[in-house]
């Protein structure tokens, strides 16, 4: 009943018109980049429960799954499009080395997970087990490769390992270990975070190591995977820079990491719930700076590839809060509330901005890491706002973004910060259906849109709407459905639409 009034209240609000209204005009009629579905990628690491417990229980669990894999986390990712998985790290990718995760699952080696609250890795999961997932959820497969701790010999017998069709010894040996037919691996990195826990090198170095592996990362014409060199972070676009110019013609695309942080301090980093105003601004604020660095990123790669042959791929990005009380700190648990679907939302609306160059990122972590978009304990689990966003802009991916122009669009401030009050996307999806998202930033004061369309004469908007009264707004295990979207629409009236966009929402329309 709750949800109903709430609903309704959205399709009233939506049909409200008002005047000092932001002006929203769409351009339909200029096309610009198709937005990669890989820009919905996410990121699974063998990190805390995000991989163990909560997605694998193995077969022989009484948790229902299907080869390990849990039924019901499966489902709901599924549901959400899942295009693309990210393995096995991170940190932890440069201190895997895969043979310990084939063959039977009893026999394999036991490590500690040195990055990673120094638990031990049984290596129940590993390279069949990985696609595994990768078939259940039909999505694509991105292979983080061991440059750190690892050698150019053991990287490139897992490629030959994973797509060799012939008769070598390591394709039998797949063959024996239960998959005759070569796995599909889409993209492929060599190393992680190269500036830090990946072997703290300058990008000069690192280059020479990357081409170094290239050079014998051989696989089948037809099924090469794309190559991924790792690159820089928000401190530095100066690796965006070498590598463009070093590795153009050895890599399809060099990847960028930036997490958003409330505080902007590694040390004391803020908490994921029960904030302050002045941290959901701050948040907001510190997570639209991607925009910067994508250009500042995009830049130094056009001095050498103006015409955009790399990718620039966020293959990690997302919140990053102080650990919940009570919680192993290695394990980066956070609760997810209502501003980490904000903060989701403002950056898919970012990316479709750079989609000419960002063609895939991950956020991370997938579940139960990080800005999950899956929160479990044992048999029990439940879905975050930020998997609603993920959902809602599910029409986004592959569709062709469309010029947004916003005028009159006030800032939203708190003290000495500002930000827009409003961000928007537009694009035509697959199904040729057009599509508008739009996010409110202030978490006190709804914002009014008069929507034009260049050309076009709209009859109205039907969506959702995501919001909540408060600013953490969170579900939990006793209140799993708490924050989800509802219903939103408004009819054109005159030939003119106006939507109210409720204080602190993502809403995503087909605007008809
Ligand atoms: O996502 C958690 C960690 O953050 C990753 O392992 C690492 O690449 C980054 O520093």
């Amino acid at each position: 009943m709750k949800q109903l009034k709430l609903g309704m209240l959205a399709l009233c609000m939506a049909a409200a018109g008002a005047a000092n209204a932001v002006s929203l005009t769409i351009d339909a009629a200029k096309s610009g980049p198709v937005i990669d579905k890989n820009i919905y990628g996410q990121f699974a690491e063998h990190l805390g429960t995000g991989v163990y417990e909560g997605m694998w229980v193995g077969p022989e669990s009484k948790i229902p799954n299907t080869k390990g894999w849990r039924n019901d986390v499966v489902g709901a990712l599924k549901k959400m499009h899942v295009p693309l998985v990210r393995w096995p790290g991170g940190c932890f990718a440069d201190e895997y080395h895969w043979k310990d995760g084939i063959g039977p699952r009893s026999k394999r080696p036991v490590k500690v997970n040195t990055n990673w609250g120094g638990v031990e890795e049984s290596n129940a999961v590993g390279t069949h087990e990985f696609f595994d997932l990768i078939d259940l959820l039909g999505a694509d497969a991105y292979v983080n490769g061991n440059l750190g701790s690892g050698s150019v010999q053991e990287m490139s017998e897992w490629i030959e390992y994973m797509t060799s069709d012939s008769k070598s010894t390591l394709a039998n040996l797949r063959r024996k270990n239960g998959h005759d037919k070569p796995f599909k691996v889409a993209y492929f990195a060599v190393g992680n975070e190269a500036w830090g826990c990946g072997g703290n090198m300058t990008p000069e170095h690192y280059a020479d190591l990357y081409k170094n592996v290239e050079t014998f990362l051989k696989a089948p014409a037809t099924s090469r995977p794309k190559l991924i060199a790792s690159g820089g972070n928000d401190n530095d676009s100066r690796w965006s820079e070498v590598l463009a110019k070093q590795l153009k013609r050895q890599a399809d695309a060099i990847s960028f990491h930036y997490y958003t942080i409330p505080t902007g301090q590694w040390k004391v980093k803020g908490a994921a719930t029960g904030f302050a105003e002045n941290e959901w601004i701050s948040t907001l604020s510190n997570t639209l700076r991607m925009d910067s660095h994508i250009r500042d990123n995009a830049a130094a790669m056009d001095k050498s590839d103006p015409e955009k042959k790399l990718g620039l791929f966020i293959d990690e990005w997302g919140t990053w809060y102080d650990v919940e009380k009570g919680t192993n700190a290695g394990f980066l648990f956070q609760q997810n509330t209502l501003r980490d679907a904000v903060v989701a939302a403002l950056n898919f609306n970012i990316f479709h901005e750079h989609a000419d160059r960002v063609r895939m990122t991950n956020i991370a972590q997938m579940v139960n890491v990080l800005q999950s978009m899956i929160i479990t304990d044992k048999d029990r689990m439940f879905v975050t706002p930020t998997y609603h966003a993920f959902e809602m802009y599910v029409p986004f991916q592959g569709a062709t973004s469309l010029p947004v122009t916003l005028a009159d669009n006030p800032q939203y401030t708190l003290g000495s910060v500002s930000v827009p009050e409003v961000s928007a996307s537009a694009a035509r999806g697959k199904d040729g259906k057009l599509y508008l998202a739009l996010v409110n930033t202030d978490p006190g004061k709804a914002a009014e849109v008069a929507v034009n369309v260049a050309g076009q004469a709209v009859k109205g908007a039907q969506g959702r709407v995501l919001t909540a009264s408060a600013m953490d707004a969170h579900n939990t295990f006793q209140w799993p459905q708490a924050v989800k979207p509802v219903p939103f629409g408004a009819t054109a009236a005159n030939g003119k639409l106006n939507l109210t966009i409720p204080a602190k929402s993502v809403v995503v329309v087909e605007v008809e």
